[in-house]
C-alpha cells in the first residue's frame, strides 16, 4: 500500500511533467478528494497507508488533470466568497475577481436598505443577477443579505439563457439554503423580452442589475489557458471586441433598470477605456464610473441614469 506521502509526490512528479505549473497543490487537492479528508490532513501524515481503492480513484483524478481539465471541475467544487460551490461544465468555474462584484452589489443594496435593513411598507429591492452561471454572484449574495438579516428587503433573480446552468444554479441555491430567496429565469440578458415569451415581468424594473456576461475579445479566445477549454465557449466569448454581449445589456438598461437604479458590470482589466466610451454611446448623458479591484485593477463598471 502506498502512503499519503508516496502519492503525492508520484502525482506532482506526473502533473509537473506535463507542464502543470501547480503541480504540487493539485496533487494534493486531489489526494484529499480521494480519501475524503482535507489538504491539511493529508499533509499532517505522510506516512499514513492509503487504500487501494482511494488510490486508484486518485490515479484517475491526476491523469484527467494531465489533460488540462480544471480541478475544480475533477473536483466538482469551488470556493467562492468563503462558499463552497458545486461546479462543473454546465457553467464556468466561478473567479476570485468576481468576488469583488459580490462586495460592491452587497454594499450598494444595503446602502439602499439604510440602516435598518428594512424597508417597512415598500416592496422588496428587486435585484438581478444577469449570467448567473452557477448562481455564484446571486447565492453569495443571497447568503450574505441572511448573515445581516437583510433577506426579506430583497428579491434576486438569477438569470442566464442557458437552461444548463441555471439548473446548475439552482442546485446552489438549494446547498445554501437560499432556494426561496432566489428566483431563476432562463432569458437573453433580461426577463421581459419585446415578445414577452419569457415570462418576465417587464412592470418592475430592477433596482440593481449586477452582470459578470463574458467579456474575452473572440480572437484571444485560443490563447486562454487550455483549462478554459474545458468551461462554456457561451460563458467566455465576448465577441469582436469583448464587449458585444455587455453592449446588448447596455441597451435595455433604459427599459429594465428602475428610474434609479444602478447595473454594476465585472470588465476585464484592459476594458476601462472601452466600457466609458461604449455607455457614452450607447447611454447618452448616462454615469459611469470604475471600480478597481484589490490589486487596483479596473474591474467594474457602475452605470446609473
Ligand atoms: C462569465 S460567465 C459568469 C457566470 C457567473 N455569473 C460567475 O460570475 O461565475 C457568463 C454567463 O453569462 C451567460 N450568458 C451569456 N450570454 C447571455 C445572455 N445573452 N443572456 C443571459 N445570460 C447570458 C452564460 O451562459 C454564462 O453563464
Amino acid at each position: 500500500m502506498s502512503t499519503t506521502a508516496e502519492l503525492l509526490t508520484e502525482g506532482t512528479e506526473r502533473l509537473r511533467s506535463a507542464g502543470s505549473e501547480t503541480a504540487r497543490l493539485d496533487a494534493e487537492l486531489l489526494l484529499g478528494d480521494a480519501i475524503g479528508v482535507g489538504r491539511t490532513v493529508i499533509l499532517a501524515h505522510p506516512d499514513a497507508p492509503v487504500g487501494v481503492d482511494a488510490a486508484g480513484a486518485y490515479r484517475v483524478a491526476i491523469e484527467r488533470r494531465v489533460t488540462g481539465e480544471p480541478v475544480a471541475y475533477i473536483r466538482g467544487l469551488k470556493e467562492f466568497h468563503g462558499l463552497a460551490f458545486h461546479v462543473d461544465p454546465r457553467a464556468l468555474i466561478p473567479r476570485p475577481e468576481t468576488e469583488r462584484l459580490v462586495e460592491i452589489s452587497v454594499d450598494e443594496v444595503m446602502h439602499r436598505l439604510g440602516a435598518s435593513g428594512h424597508r417597512a411598507g415598500s416592496p422588496p429591492i428587486r435585484v438581478a443577477d444577469v449570467g448567473t452561471g452557477s448562481g455564484a454572484i446571486a447565492v453569495a449574495l443571497a447568503v450574505e443579505l441572511r448573515r445581516r438579516r437583510a433577506s426579506e428587503a430583497v428579491d434576486i433573480l438569477a438569470i442566464d439563457v442557458s437552461e444548463e446552468a441555471l439548473g446548475l444554479a439552482r442546485e446552489n441555491a438549494v446547498g445554501h439554503a437560499v432556494a426561496d430567496r432566489v428566483g431563476f429565469a432562463c432569458a437573453d440578458l433580461l426577463p421581459g423580452g419585446p415578445d414577452g415569451a419569457d415570462g418576465g415581468d417587464a412592470t418592475r424594473p430592477f433596482e440593481v442589475i449586477v452582470a459578470n456576461l463574458p467579456y474575452v475579445r473572440h480572437d484571444a479566445m485560443p490563447s486562454l489557458p487550455v483549462a478554459t477549454s474545458f468551461e462554456p465557449v457561451l460563458a467566455l466569448d465576448g465577441g469582436p471586441d469583448g464587449l458585444a454581449v455587455i453592449e446588448r445589456l447596455l441597451g435595455r438598461l433604459p427599459d429594465g433598470l428602475a428610474a434609479d437604479g444602478v447595473a454594476l458590470l465585472e470588465i476585464g482589466a484592459d476594458q476601462e477605456d472601452a466600457i466609458l466610451a461604449l455607455v457614452a454611446a450607447v447611454l447618452p448623458g448616462w454615469s459611469c464610473a470604475v471600480e478597481r479591484d484589490l490589486a487596483g485593477l479596473p474591474r467594474v463598471a457602475r452605470i446609473a441614469r
